[in-house]
């Protein structure tokens, strides 16, 4: 079987410096692609910067004679590092979003910096990215997505109200940009990793990460991003020491109750079993069919038809 190549293809590895970045980045250089490698190269809490995380990596794939470039802006500066793919390769087909900080701390302790700076790195910064790629990605019908979520999102975590946000975040992110993308061939997916890198060596014994490695997690998100995936978009992927898994969301069985005077907390309280009730599951991907359960059998536009949204005159789905 040959090997999935990235020849000619330009990729944007934020945060690739270290960590999952830096496996990204120098699996994409020795399949043939040519790499940002982008860094801000601060503290794991966001202080600081520096040139040198970009520049090891960059010297690295040089050096085993691939193609890369390095860039030193935060990932808020969305435009700047698709610029420099522009500039130094003349396009961009690949954004992997994938820096990120810790700002840990218990929820009442949480200063708004705290919440400020994770936010602003993970979800400012992942938007200012695709934002900047976006018309790139138009233009040449081509574009594959990669965002970077967190079991800390999907479940919550102590110590993380800021980061599980932002993390979850990407999350709808991701639903969005892969509906929008569809017509366009452009295709996004959100990974929720684990992986040894300086972020969890904090958080894990040492035992543990050596079966973490950050490269076990690369393969997946390469199969994702490969043109030879022209479907899967919009997924929600676990992924780490060599096991993956697609997520999706189940709802209940639930209730429906008469939409009159006997609408109240203790008919609910009567029913709370059926709205708990995960027996006979199905399996949600958009608004349209909760609308479908009210007795009103209230319909919904579908989200999905791909086509490009006329919002003028019309109601936003909020
Ligand atoms: P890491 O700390 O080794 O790498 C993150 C890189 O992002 C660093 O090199 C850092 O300098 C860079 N960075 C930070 N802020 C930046 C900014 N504003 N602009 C540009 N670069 C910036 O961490 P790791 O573990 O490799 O994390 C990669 C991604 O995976 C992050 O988004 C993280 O939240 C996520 N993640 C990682 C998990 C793990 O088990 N390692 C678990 C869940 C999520």
């Amino acid at each position: 079987m040959s090997e999935l190549r990235f020849d000619n293809q330009t990729v944007v590895v934020t945060g690739a410096g270290g960590g999952l970045g830096k496996a990204y980045a120098l699996f994409f250089a020795e399949r043939g692609a040519n790499v940002v490698v982008n860094d801000l190269g601060g503290s794991h809490k966001g202080d600081g910067k520096s040139s040198k995380a970009a520049d090891v990596v960059v010297d690295e794939i040089r050096a085993a004679g691939g193609k890369a470039v390095a860039n030193y802006d935060s990932v808020e500066n969305g435009e700047a590092i698709i610029e420099t793919a522009i500039k130094n390769f003349g396009r961009v087909d690949v954004l992997l979003n994938n820096a990120g900080i810790l700002r840990d701390i218990s929820f009442k302790n949480m200063k708004d910096e705290d919440w400020d700076l994770i936010n602003r790195v993970h979800t400012y910064g992942a938007y200012k990215c695709a934002r900047a790629a976006w018309p790139h990605f138009r233009k040449q019908k081509y574009g594959r997505v990669i965002n970077t979520a967190s079991a800390a999102g999907l479940f919550g975590s102590f110590g993380q109200a800021n980061y599980s946000a932002a993390k979850l975040g990407q999350v709808g992110f991701t639903e969005t940009l892969a509906k929008e993308g569809a017509k366009y061939n452009i295709l996004a997916n959100v990974i929720a990793p684990i992986a040894a890198s300086r972020m969890t060596a904090t958080v894990m014994p040492p035992d543990v990460l050596d079966n973490l490695k950050p490269d076990w997690v690369v393969p997946l998100v390469a199969a994702l991003v490969h043109s030879s995936n022209t479907t899967e978009s919009g997924g929600i992927y676990e992924v780490g020491g060599g096991h993956m898994a697609k997520l999706r969301w189940e709802r209940a069985k639930g209730a429906l109750l008469k939409t009159d005077d006997s609408l109240t907390p203790g008919a609910i309280a009567r029913k709370w079993n059926d709205v708990n009730d995960f027996s006979e599951p199905d399996y949600p991907t958009g608004p349209a069919d909760f609308m479908g359960f009210l007795e009103t059998g209230l319909k919904m536009p579908s989200a999905q038809s791909g086509e490009e949204p006329d919002f003028k005159g019309k109601v936003a789905l909020v």
